[in-house]
C-alpha cells in the first residue's frame, strides 16, 4: 500500500441512489461500528470496521469514533470574490452587483490579490466541510489562475471559470467577445483536465454579455464539448424585464441562453425561479441542472424554488450557497434553509434525501457520481467527520434523538462548521494553514 494509507473508523453513511423519504434506507450504506480504508488517494474499501481493519494490515489508524463519516459536500455554485461581498445591506440583484459586488470584483485585477485570496477561499469551503465547488472568478484571468492554482496545490477538486462579461458593468469589469473567448481558451488549455481540475465557461448572465459575447460562449462549449457551462437564470423579477428588454427577439430568457448552443447536461444554471411551463420543458430536455440556492434566494429576495416542480418536469436539481449573495459557506446550513423555502412551497426536504444532496446528489449534477459523492470503493477520498452534538444546543438535542435520520436533521437544521469535526482530501487530513 502506498504511505499515504491510512483507516478510518466511524460511523460510515454513505448513498447507493437517491432515498425515496426519510424511511427508505435501503438507499444507503450505514456501517454503526464502520470503515473506510484509504489507499493512494481513493477509497479502497468501506464496511463494517472488523472487515476492513483485517483487510488493511498494518496501516496507521484514525478512531474518529462516534462521529459520522461521510464524502465530502459539494457546493456547486459559489462566487471567488465574494468573500468580502457577503453580508453586505439591503439590496435586491441589480442594486446589490452595481453597490457591493461589481466594485469588490474589481480588485481581483491585481493578481497579488486574487492569489492572495484563493487559499482564503479554499479554507473558507474546506472548513464547512465543501471538498469540491463550482466557482465563478472574476472576469480577470489572473483571478482564475490563481484559484486553480490553490486548488492544483491542494489536490483539491474543482470547477471554475473566469467570468465573460462584456456589458452593463463599470470599466475594469469588462472583457470583449474576443478577449473573453480568448482567455477563457488560454485558461481551459492550462487547467481544465489538470489533475482534478475542470473548466467551467462562465457568462455571468444575459444581462452582462452581448448577444456576440454569448455566441462566444456556445463557440467555446463546441470545441471543449467536455467543459461546464455555469451562468444564471431566472433569478429576480427585474433582471427577468431587463434580459426581455436586452433580447427582444427572444421568446425568453431560457431561449436567449438555448437559441446559443449553452444549454446542456454539463450546463448549471443559478436559480431558476421564475420559468415558465415552456422554459421547464426546455430545461429538461436540454438535461441541463438548475441550482438551488435558499440562502441567496431569502437574502436577496429573490424568490423560492419549486424543487418539486422542477422534479416532476424530469428535471435534476443541485444545491448550492451563492457565496456571497448566499449568507454562509456551510452546505447544512444552506439545507436548513431550503427546508424551511420548501416548507413555504409546501414541499419537503426529508434527511436522507438532504445528506444525499449535498454528498451524491450534486455529484450527480455534476455527472461526477463516479468519482465524489459518495464513500464507494474506488470513489476520490474526500471525506468530512460531523459531530452532531457540535454545540450544547446539538448535544442537548441529540439525548433525544434514536434514529439516524434524526441525527441526521439535527445536523441539517443547526449544523455549520461546528460540526466539522475532521475533513480529508484525496485521502490526507486537512489543517488550517496547509
Ligand atoms: N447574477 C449575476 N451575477 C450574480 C451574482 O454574482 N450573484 C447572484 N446571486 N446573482 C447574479
Ligand atoms: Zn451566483
Amino acid at each position: 500500500m502506498a504511505d499515504t494509507a491510512r483507516l478510518l473508523r466511524g460511523r460510515v453513511l454513505s448513498f447507493r441512489r437517491e432515498p425515496e423519504g426519510p424511511s427508505d434506507t435501503a438507499a444507503l450504506a450505514y456501517h454503526a461500528d464502520g470503515a473506510i480504508l484509504i489507499d493512494g488517494g481513493r477509497i479502497a474499501a468501506m464496511g463494517d470496521y472488523t472487515g476492513v481493519a483485517a483487510q488493511a494490515g498494518d496501516v496507521p489508524r484514525t478512531d474518529h469514533r462516534p462521529h459520522l463519516l461521510s464524502a465530502g459536500f459539494i457546493d456547486p455554485h459559489i462566487h471567488f470574490p465574494q468573500v468580502q461581498v457577503i453580508a453586505s445591506w439591503g439590496a435586491q440583484l441589480l442594486d446589490w452587483l452595481n453597490t457591493y459586488t461589481f466594485p469588490e470584483e474589481m480588485r481581483f485585477a491585481e493578481a497579488a490579490h486574487a492569489r492572495a485570496m484563493a487559499p482564503r477561499f479554499l479554507d473558507l469551503l474546506l472548513s464547512h466541510g465543501t471538498t469540491t465547488a463550482a466557482a465563478y472568478c472574476s472576469v480577470h484571468p489572473q483571478s482564475a489562475e490563481a484559484l486553480f492554482a490553490e486548488a492544483a496545490r491542494r489536490d483539491m477538486r474543482l470547477i471554475a471559470g473566469k467570468v465573460m462579461m462584456d456589458r452593463n458593468a463599470p470599466e475594469g469589469l469588462r472583457d470583449t467577445a474576443q478577449r473573453g473567448y480568448d482567455e477563457s481558451g488560454d485558461l481551459i488549455a492550462r487547467w481544465h483536465g489538470h489533475g482534478r481540475l475542470a473548466y467551467a465557461v462562465t457568462p455571468r448572465f444575459a444581462i452582462t454579455s452581448t448577444d456576440a459575447q454569448l455566441d462566444a460562449a456556445g463557440a467555446l462549449l463546441a470545441e471543449h464539448p467536455d467543459c461546464y457551462l455555469q451562468t444564471h437564470l431566472s433569478e429576480n423579477h427585474d433582471e427577468v424585464a431587463l434580459a426581455a428588454e436586452l433580447f427582444p427577439d427572444t421568446r425568453d430568457y431560457t431561449h436567449i441562453y438555448e437559441s446559443r448552443g449553452l444549454l446542456g447536461p454539463r450546463s448549471l444554471l443559478g436559480h431558476c425561479l421564475h420559468l415558465s411551463a415552456r422554459e421547464v420543458s426546455a430545461l429538461a430536455e436540454a438535461g441541463a441542472k438548475p441550482v438551488f440556492c435558499p440562502t441567496s434566494n431569502l437574502f436577496l429576495g429573490s424568490g423560492l424554488f419549486d424543487d418539486a416542480g422542477l422534479r416532476r418536469a424530469g428535471l435534476v436539481n443541485a444545491i448550492a450557497t451563492d457565496v456571497g449573495g448566499g449568507t454562509g459557506y456551510s452546505m447544512l446550513a444552506t439545507l436548513a434553509e431550503g427546508y424551511k423555502v420548501l416548507q413555504l412551497r409546501g414541499q419537503t426536504l426529508d434527511p436522507l434525501r438532504a445528506f444525499h444532496w449535498i454528498t451524491r446528489g450534486n455529484a450527480v449534477a455534476l455527472g461526477l457520481e463516479d468519482r465524489i459523492g459518495t464513500l464507494e470503493p474506488g470513489s476520490e477520498a474526500d471525506v468530512v467527520v460531523l459531530d452532531a452534538r457540535a454545540t450544547p444546543a446539538m448535544a442537548r438535542r441529540m439525548e433525544r434523538v434514536e434514529t439516524l435520520a434524526e441525527e441526521l436533521f439535527v445536523l441539517q437544521t443547526l449544523g455549520d462548521d461546528r460540526a466539522v469535526a475532521q475533513v480529508y482530501l484525496a485521502g490526507r487530513p486537512w489543517n488550517w494553514g496547509d
